[in-house]
């Protein structure tokens, strides 16, 4: 979708549709009551008698029957105006494109609300225009071999009254398409079959990735791994036919080759279970058990196309996890990059291990700070459901900035505890430690093991297993995969970024 912005008279537009908002209670003046003018006053009438009450995305679609060279002409309540958040207004447009879409609109102008929405910069509101439209339209389609019924928004555009103003509606709008594209791409990576996104696949779209943005890549054989003695990771891998990967991408946005962020994202490209098998029911929902992953490389294209002045490394260990007559089973004892030994409780709780290992890799590259990223534990969803994102860690300092980027972003992170008195799930009779702690806070000893092996750097732990996809259509989320936490993460960097 291409996003643009022009100074003109909404009178004027020529296209499909025109999309205005109204607030509750809101008089109508300025450009809304040009057009109720224009059309013969439909709005002001459809006001007063109650059919318009600006309630948060009540969409009122009219027609100019020819009074107006536009279509169809779309007003989107936006509820009370001093409760507009950046995340209503995503919301909000993404449901009314789909809307217009469904009416074959092709090409759409849109009002944005006045800078007093809210408390809002106007590069805020055009930002989140964008990535509500884009976001909103999202679908997965790749492996549909009829062409959807479906229409296609293909150019939205919004209308600044000032030179000033439409400079701030561009640098927003075009912020947005590159936040939300990253976003598209990494629900694309989760939406793809697991075997049309294979560990090798998945390294060789990171690489593409880096190779058009600047960046460096790394990708680890298993000989490779297995010399760095990753025995955690390759424990995972063992129980699978698809060679697995190990992915580093390397951004360097200052002058120097010290890492201030590592970024781990859960690679698992398929989670049967291995030997301890998951029940069948629901099991082809573990394709997205790469949904960490995805986000890692979606961020670290948005972090190099937005050039944050900070240097990042994304870490991911990709493989299957599957029961054959190689894979690991319950019982073994493995032993990690960092020298501890793990008993295997259930081979279920891969994740962690295969995290383990790229979290030392991380400190071996003696990165400043770490955030992992990971579909990790079905506890997760139970306790915070699927609303929040889980998060973990050993550093209040950098936990205060993921919340924070979180808050901005509009994507749900909740604090989660980690008294050291949880630890005691994790002892092993055998081995240094023990890859699950039972049922009891399954989400909280899945990160106190996890803390182990971030030992003494800062780092945050962020289980998104409940907020990674979505079985509804919401605002400006679709059936599938979400994309979370992506816009957080490119928040992250750039408040992480050294001045
Ligand atoms: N990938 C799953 C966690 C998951 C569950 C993600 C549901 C998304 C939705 C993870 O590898 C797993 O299987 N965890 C186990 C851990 C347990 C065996 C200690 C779980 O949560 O049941
Ligand atoms: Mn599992
Ligand atoms: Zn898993």
């Amino acid at each position: 979708m291409e996003i643009d912005a022009i100074a003109g008279d909404i009178i004027q537009a020529t296209t499909d549709a025109i999309l205005v908002g109204i607030y509750e209670q809101q008089l109508l003046e300025g450009e809304i009551s040009k057009l109720d003018t224009a059309l013969g006053g439909v709005i002001s009438q459809l006001v007063q008698s109650g059919g318009i009450q600006g309630k948060l995305n009540e969409l009122t679609v009219v027609h100019s029957l020819g009074k107006l060279p536009v279509g169809w002409i779309a007003i989107l309540g936006l509820g009370k105006k001093e409760q507009l958040t950046p995340d209503r207004i995503r919301g909000a447009v993404g449901e009314a494109c789909r809307n217009l879409v469904k009416r074959r609109v092709t090409t759409l102008t849109v009002l944005p609300p006045g800078a007093d929405s809210g408390k809002m910069e106007r590069t805020t509101v055009a930002q989140t225009i964008s990535e509500g439209a884009i976001l909103g339209l999202y679908k997965f389609g790749r492996h549909k071999t009829r062409e959807g019924e479906s229409g296609e928004l293909k150019r939205l555009t919004m209308l600044g009254t000032t030179e000033n103003v439409l400079s701030e509606t561009r640098r927003g709008g075009d912020q947005g398409k590159i936040i939300a594209e990253a976003v598209n791409l990494a629900r694309d990576l989760v939406n793809e079959p697991a075997n049309y996104m294979t560990p090798t696949i998945l390294a060789e779209k990171a690489r593409e990735i880096t190779q058009s943005h600047h960046m460096e890549i790394t990708i680890l054989e298993q000989e490779q791994v297995r010399a760095l003695g990753m025995g955690a990771f390759l424990g995972v891998a063992q129980g699978s036919q698809q060679p697995l990967k190990f992915i580093v991408m390397r951004y360097f946005g200052r002058d120097t080759r010290e890492i201030d962020l590592a970024l781990i994202g859960k690679g698992i490209t398929f989670d049967s279970g291995g030997i301890s098998i998951k029940p069948s029911e629901g099991m082809g929902d573990m394709k997205g058990d790469m949904a960490g992953g995805a986000a890692v490389i979606a961020a670290m294209r948005t972090i190099a196309e937005l050039k944050h002045r900070i240097n990042v490394i994304g870490i991911i260990a990709a493989t299957e996890n599957l029961p054959s007559g190689t894979a690991l089973k319950p019982g073994d004892v493995i032993k990690a990059m960092n020298g501890k030994t793990i008993e295997i409780i259930t081979t279920d709780a891969e994740g962690r291990l295969t995290l383990a290992d790229a979290i030392s890799y991380a400190r071996k590259e003696k990165a400043k700070a770490i955030i992992d990223i990971a579909t990790l534990t079905g506890a997760m969803q139970v306790a915070l459901g699927n609303i929040c994102t889980g998060a973990f860690g050993n550093n209040q300092a950098l936990m205060d900035k993921v919340l924070k980027a979180g808050e901005q972003a509009g994507e749900y992170i909740w604090q989660m505890p980690m008294f050291e008195e949880y630890k005691e799930q994790n002892k092993s009779d055998v081995a240094d430690i023990k890859n699950s702690g039972g049922r009891p806070a399954g989400s909280i000893t899945a990160a106190q093991f996890l803390a182990e092996f971030a030992e003494d750097t800062p780092w945050v732990h962020l289980d998104i297993a409940g907020t990674s996809d979505t079985d509804k259509e919401k605002g400006y989320q679709v059936k599938g995969a979400t994309g979370v936490p992506v816009r957080t993460l490119i928040n992250l960097a750039k408040a992480l970024a050294p001045s």
